[in-house]
């Protein structure tokens, strides 16, 4: 039996092991943690992570051949595995060399340490997070400078799981990455994963490189990603001036099949843990290595992310007669995008905290996301009302901003919501998730993205 460790029970670490655990009953699979409520809510019902689809997933394979544990026992851990995944949080260094911009390695680090102080016999480890190019090459110097003898084979296997949609990415991803060395054991070592995922992944979409074009390639992929939403988000301000509808023209140009329907919603902007960060460890790497045009190149995605949060922001205050100071607002949605209760980098508290700068009574109201909200936004929070319920966060309001794309916002009575407004009542649909006409029609004042506003008056908007 395949003896397999993931070092980091994250977004990622967790729901890719249990994938790998339910298509591989033959594998054993154990995941530590060093945060032992995370470990917890792991063995529990409530999962530390909201996800589709997660749960089933768990309830066929925990306890059968897949077992998460704390860090007390990593020593033995490590030592039993033959394969160890490791799925650390890489964020952006926040001090010295850098800083603001680098990815942080120490969690990485420590562990490729804890590897070397506890194997004794050899090990396949493999990169999950998201690293910049060229760590294994520190990573094999650090496991493979031992005086043990004992054999590390690194490889690079990136995941390209969105979340929101991780167990489907996982069950039938585009492509599964695998990067090593052009060597005898490095080749065995990837065979050995290509083996592992062609339990539930068509061979043809097991691809093979070497290992800095694996690393790079995960850097890249969120980039270009990255780069699409703030290209169309750069039109979507054109659209506001020309008429133009970023809706109609997304659709006419993704029709072109070499640029492709996706990721062309134009947005508040976007967030999550890892675009921005991974774009500025692209920048960074770039710099680093003598291309400063480079660099500003992909820097430019960031700053039109920037802008696209600022515009929607000054949009709001300019609408509603350049005062938002005690003006009751509600904010739907918390979460960085749908279906998941991630707030990380979320384009709502970019919102919210902007919003509270110009004093706005801010109503902050999500499915799911409230709690990790009320943590990231530390001591704002005490400023912030926190409301689950849509029909209460609105009561009063003088505007509503859509800041995720939940279904469920769209499917919301608004003719009750209008009625229990403050009027005039203002709509800012940062998602282009509602039915605008219908809107203005029940007598909102709307505002999309990328589309002229619906206003039953006109106060110069320039
Ligand atoms: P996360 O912060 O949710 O999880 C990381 C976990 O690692 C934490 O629970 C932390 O306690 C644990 N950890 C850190 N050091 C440890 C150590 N020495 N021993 C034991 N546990 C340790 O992070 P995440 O979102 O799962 O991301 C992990 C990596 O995957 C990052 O590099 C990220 O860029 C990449 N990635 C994330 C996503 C995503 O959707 N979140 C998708 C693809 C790739
Ligand atoms: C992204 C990538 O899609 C994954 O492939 C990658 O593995 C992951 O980053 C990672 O490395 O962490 P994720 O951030 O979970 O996944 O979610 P996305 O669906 O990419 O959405 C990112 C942000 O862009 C969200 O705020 C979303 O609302 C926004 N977005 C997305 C838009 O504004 N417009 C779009 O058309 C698409």
């Amino acid at each position: 039996m395949r003896k397999i460790l993931c070092i980091g029970a994250g977004y990622v670490g967790g729901p890719t092991m249990a994938v790998i655990a339910k298509h591989c009953p033959q594998y054993e699979v154990r995941v530590v943690d060093m945060n032992a409520d995370r470990i917890a809510a792991w063995n529990s019902d409530q999962l530390p992570i909201y996800e589709p689809g997660l749960k089933d997933v768990i309830d066929i394979a925990r306890g059968r051949n897949l077992f998460f544990l704390t860090d007390e026992t990593i020593a033995e851990q490590i030592d039993w595995a033959d394969i160890i995944f490791v799925s650390v949080n890489t964020p952006t260094k926040a001090f010295g060399l850098g800083a603001g911009r680098a990815a942080d390695l120490q969690f990485w680090e420590k562990t490729a340490r804890q590897i070397l102080q506890h194997a004794t016999s050899p090990k396949i480890i493999i990169e999950k997070s998201t690293l910049p190019v060229r760590t294994a090459e520190a990573m094999s110097h650090i496991l493979n400078t031992n005086s043990i003898g004992v054999q590390f084979d690194v490889l690079s296997n990136p995941e390209f799981l969105a979340e929101g949609s991780a167990i489907r990415d996982l069950e039938e991803p585009d492509r599964v990455l695998i990067g090593g060395h052009n060597t005898p054991s490095g080749q065995r070592a990837i065979e050995t994963i290509v083996e592992l995922y062609a339990n539930w992944v068509p061979r043809e979409k097991i691809i093979t490189t070497n290992l800095w074009s694996s690393e790079l390639s995960k850097l890249v992929a969120n980039a270009f990603l990255a780069q699409r939403i703030s290209s169309i988000n750069a039109i979507s301000a054109l659209c506001e001036k020309t008429e133009a509808d970023v809706e109609e023209v997304a659709f006419a140009i993704g029709t072109d099949k070499r640029i492709g329907p996706h990721f062309l919603r134009a947005s508040v902007g976007f967030g999550g843990s890892c675009f921005k960060k991974d774009i500025l460890n692209l920048v960074y790497i770039c710099e680093q290595q003598g291309l400063p045009e480079v660099a500003e190149y992909w820097q430019q995605v960031l700053k039109m992310n920037e802008y696209q949060g600022a515009r929607f922001v000054a949009n709001m205050v300019h609408s509603m007669f350049n005062s938002l100071s005690g003006k009751r607002i509600a904010l739907f949605g918390a979460a960085f995008k749908a279906n998941t209760s991630d707030t990380r980098e979320s384009p709502a508290l970019v919102v919210c905290r902007e919003l509270l700068e110009e004093r706005a009574d801010v109503i902050l109201c999500d499915p799911h996301a409230l709690e990790n909200a009320r943590q990231d936004l530390d001591e704002q929070a005490e400023k912030v009302n926190f409301v689950a319920d849509p029909y209460q966060a609105a009561k009063g309001a003088h505007a509503i901003a859509i800041l995720t794309e939940w279904a469920y916002f769209a499917n919301l009575d608004y003719h009750q919501i209008y009625n229990s407004m403050a009027h005039p009542a203002f709509i800012f649909d940062g998602r282009n998730i509602l039915d605008h006409q219908a809107l203005f029609k029940l007598g909102f004042n709307v505002y999309p993205i990328g589309k002229a506003p619906l206003q039953h008056f006109n106060h110069g908007r320039t």
